[in-house]
């Protein structure tokens, strides 16, 4: 696997097979798992060369002591990346991806209003800036995103859209442990106890499901989800939401969908976890 540190060294590199090769490209933070490897696999079958990043991007986070904990693994992270195929590695330094503050922003109207926009102020500008700045960088033909991010999805969908990227965006499932806990690299912050408590965040949002296609009404349904949570002491409820898949926006009608996303964010002390579920409710 090549590896790249600068931008001015990867353009280089890239420029003369741009026209012959098809790019696959994944971007991330590093501190990689089976769920980031699934879309560097993904990527691998339907592309010619696969691109993946690590960049634990300062301008998402909207709290320091996150962005100073977040974990950073890169050895492992590049034994990782070679044992699925992956082709490049764009690991760039914090001042060469902004050598000076950035004086522009984005933003992403209603889907900056809910969830992770809403309790996350600036988080998706951050987003959608270093996204960006790496699709111009790597210009790949396909982009491979996770469902676990489900309004991150979102806005780079609008991103690809509004700039005119010439970028597909490709969406993967969410790989969860065998316990049901989505995989994250936050995951690894967890205490052994926190870590087997962990999985009743999926455990309700599954729970909730059940009740939603057997008919259960929006209140009900959304007191049942709060309610496990609240009954776990070491979780502290963020926010749960049933959203219109499409737009995210809140769902006030369940009559109108065949499909809605629960998404949900849970604290466990000052780890942050999200997780989402799609449901069919005409099953
Ligand atoms: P990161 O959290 O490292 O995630 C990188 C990609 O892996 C995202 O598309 C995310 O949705 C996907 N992913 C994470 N956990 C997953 C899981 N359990 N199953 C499937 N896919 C999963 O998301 C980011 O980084 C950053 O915001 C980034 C897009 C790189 C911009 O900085």
């Amino acid at each position: 696997m090549q590896i790249f540190r600068t931008q001015t060294a990867i353009k280089e590199y890239l420029r003369p097979l741009l026209s012959t090769q098809k790019i696959g490209f994944v971007p991330t933070m590093g501190a990689l798992h089976e769920g980031h490897l699934a879309l560097v696999s993904e990527a691998k079958r339907h592309n010619d060369l696969v691109v993946a990043s690590i960049f634990v991007n300062p301008t998402q986070f909207n709290n320091a002591n996150d962005l100073a904990k977040y974990p950073r693994t890169e050895d492992a992270d590049v034994a990782m990346l070679e044992s699925v195929g992956c082709d490049i590695l764009f690991t760039p330094y914090p001042e060469d991806m902004y050598p000076q503050p950035v004086r522009t922003a984005l933003n992403f109207g209603e889907v900056e209003t809910v969830m992770e926009g809403a309790f996350r102020q600036g988080h998706f500008n951050g987003v959608g800036m270093v996204v960006a700045k790496l699709f111009h960088i790597v210009k790949p033909n396909k982009a491979y995103f996770g469902q676990k991010d489900l309004q991150q999805c979102l806005v780079i969908k609008q991103l690809i859209q509004d700039y005119s990227f010439d970028i597909k965006l490709v969406i993967m499932p969410t790989i969860r442990e065998a316990d049901g806990l989505a995989m994250s690299s936050r995951n690894r912050r967890l205490s052994a106890t926190q870590r087997q408590t962990a999985p009743k965040i999926y455990a309700a949002l599954q729970q909730t499901a059940q009740l939603l296609q057997s008919g259960a009404s929006l209140q009900t349904a959304q007191d049942f989800y709060t309610q496990q949570i609240l009954a776990e002491p070491t979780f502290r409820f963020e926010y749960f939401e049933i959203a219109n898949l499409d737009t995210l926006a809140t769902v006030t009608d369940l009559a109108q969908h065949q499909q809605v996303a629960l998404c949900t964010a849970v604290f466990m002390d000052e780890v942050r976890l999200i997780d989402n579920l799609i449901v069919d409710l005409r099953k």
